[in-house]
């Protein structure tokens, strides 16, 4: 789609006059930091999904945001500075998802050869107990840790970006704040998607705010309208001008607090001061010749995925081909038995004791896949572990890759669609609802007839198991492949698919992020497959006894490959507004 309305034009004019008057000093001295209304015009933009660059490459769920991240990279920005950029103005331009109220893991590959983690999950507020989502019978009570202010763990994002950037960036910070300021201040023109999805939320939106809030107008969105959000612009404003501290102090702080203390929400002053993100080691395996870079607890996705590749790899599966009935029975049954040791074994590390060394054991997983039977289905019955609670499927996922060999592999979330739909008043975004990552009742069913373990039980400045998994493949040191999609439960299947797909059978990067995917979580046993599922491999799965059913879309996956020093290729996902962008 391409938004090039006159109106639109014209309203950016006007507009920009009118917040130039409201904000007139510092968007006048930071002018020339800056593209937007510039060399990015947010009234008139595409969707490139596939593109081909010789430099630097971004690819993410909005092409704004994509668009700001290759301008960082033009000033001499690196990959870290870049994906900074496209955080912020992903927080604007993709409220869904996009964020300053969530948090999310940050796997970075520095040109040295280091590898790291930034972890900026968010974490329970100090009052959060364990019973806290219990209903007077003591049963789980899903609205409280879905909606409103109750369901808001301390976020986490900007402390990750202003920690990455102090430990990794090279521009001024004020200069990777201000487009995401501009945007804010100034809007930008919707698609359709955004348009849906903004009318789809309404009557929420309506439920958990008394304040009038940028996200709801007098009439239906449509594709081509304005977004303003003149108080996310304030507080972008003051994070722009006193770093971390202009979220987790001052006034943006008191603005939180206010609106906990307003809906009845947990988060203190004291919660936000303390909070800190945290640089953690990655998980790194080697796969077929490469190099797998992927993220640590507290989310489960980097041991799963390596527990996955580890199974399906005593089998020939390359040769047994894409999409064959073998192949992908085999996939499945890896999937099943992960999944199965999740939620038993995966928390937080810093408050549970995980086994990853027996858990990521190459004879352990081997005893684990060792009754795999061809063309016969092994019931989740039969598998032992934990059990885990549903999850938002609502995240999103960037790339990025620079010159120099620095890369950069985040996903960060508000857990769902416009998280706990609650906006800080005063502030103009939007907070989480990451609480309900936690098991609400550890070894009970919750609402959708799962059970989680008290490995993920709610604890004061906890961090609640995630399964982001953004993940980076170095060939011969150097990046080779950058990936990660939202998706919850079923983030870790597919970039489990995504991988094998380009790593074992050699599909195009085009095909391995938007041919159809499936997706086994142990329980319900259950083979999840997306629309365009090919008819005859469902038909096979059924012959062999596999429960199927059909899912609108499963993940929204962004993808860089290098194939060569100056051949990058970027894919973004045809599922979304997603976009690639490059020099
Ligand atoms: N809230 C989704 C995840 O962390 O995996």
């Amino acid at each position: 789609m391409k938004c090039d309305h006159v109106f639109c034009r014209k309203k950016f004019s006007s507009t920009v006059w009118y917040c130039a008057f409201i904000f007139c000093l510092p968007v006048a001295v930071l002018a020339q930091s800056s593209p937007i209304g510039k060399t990015i015009d947010p009234y008139a933009y595409i969707f490139p999904k596939d593109i081909v660059a010789t430099h630097g490459c971004v690819v993410s769920a909005h092409p704004l945001a994509s668009a700001v991240g290759t301008w960082v990279l033009q000033q001499g920005g690196n990959a870290v500075d870049a994906a900074i950029a496209v955080q912020f103005a992903l927080a604007v331009v993709y409220p869904a998802a996009g964020n300053i109220g969530g948090g999310g893991f940050m796997v970075i590959h520095l040109a040295n050869g280091r590898n790291t983690v930034i972890d900026y999950r968010e974490e329970a507020p100090g009052l959060a107990n364990p019973n806290m989502f219990l209903d007077s019978t003591g049963r789980p009570n899903p609205r409280l840790s879905l909606y409103g202010a109750l369901s808001v763990g301390t976020p986490g994002t900007v402390a990750g970006l202003w920690e990455a950037w102090k430990a990794y960036g090279k521009l001024p910070w004020k200069m990777l704040v201000q487009p995401a300021t501009d945007l804010a201040a100034h809007g930008f023109c919707i698609s359709a998607q955004e348009a849906q999805s903004l009318n789809d939320a309404r009557s929420d939106f309506l439920s958990y705010n008394t304040q009038p809030i940028a996200f709801v107008k007098a009439t239906r969105w449509k594709a081509g309208d304005t977004l303003i959000q003149p108080e996310l612009a304030q507080t972008l404003m003051r994070i722009r001008d006193k770093g971390k501290d202009g979220f987790y102090a001052g006034e943006t702080a008191n603005l939180i607090v206010q609106t906990m203390q307003k809906y009845h929400g947990l988060i203190s002053a004291k919660d936000l001061a303390r909070y800190r993100a945290i640089e953690r080691q990655p998980i790194e395996f080697n796969y077929n010749g490469y190099r797998i870079v992927t993220v640590p607890p507290p989310s489960a996705g980097g041991v799963m995925l390596q527990q996955m590749l580890t199974m399906i790899h005593f089998y020939p599966i390359d040769q047994w081909g894409y999409a064959s009935p073998l192949s992908t029975q085999l996939m499945i049954e890896a999937e099943r038995r992960s999944y199965a040791d999740r939620a038993q074994y995966l928390g937080d590390p810093d408050f549970v004791r995980i086994p990853i060394s027996q858990l990521l054991d190459t004879n352990y997983l081997h005893r684990r896949i060792s009754d795999f039977t061809p063309a016969h289905p092994t019931p989740s019955q039969d598998i032992q572990a934990g059990r885990f609670p549903y999850e938002s499927e609502e995240t999103t996922h960037l790339c990025v890759l620079d010159s120099a060999g620095n890369a950069v592999s985040a996903t960060y979330t508000l857990n769902n669609l416009y998280g706990s739909k609650l906006v800080v008043e005063g502030a103009g975004f939007l907070l989480n609802d990451e609480m309900d990552d936690f098991s609400a009742k550890p070894g009970t069913a919750n609402l959708y007839g799962l059970t989680g373990s008290t490995a993920n039980a709610i604890a004061p400045y906890k961090r609640m198991l995630s399964s982001m998994t953004p993940t980076i493949v170095l060939q011969d040191q150097q990046p080779y492949l950058l990936t990660g999609t939202p998706g919850g439960a079923t983030i870790i299947t597919s970039v489990f698919q995504t991988l094998v797909d380009i790593l074992d059978f050699h599909l195009s990067p085009h095909d391995a992020v938007n041919n159809p995917k499936f997706h086994h979580q142990w329980l319900p046993d259950v083979v999840y497959v997306e629309k365009g599922f090919p008819d005859s491999l469902t038909q096979a799965l059924q012959q062999m006894g596999y429960q199927i059913e059909k899912r609108e879309a499963i993940g929204r996956t962004e993808l860089i490959i290098r194939k060569r020093k100056n051949y990058i290729i970027g894919v973004g996902d045809h599922r979304g507004d997603d976009a690639a962008s490059g020099y």
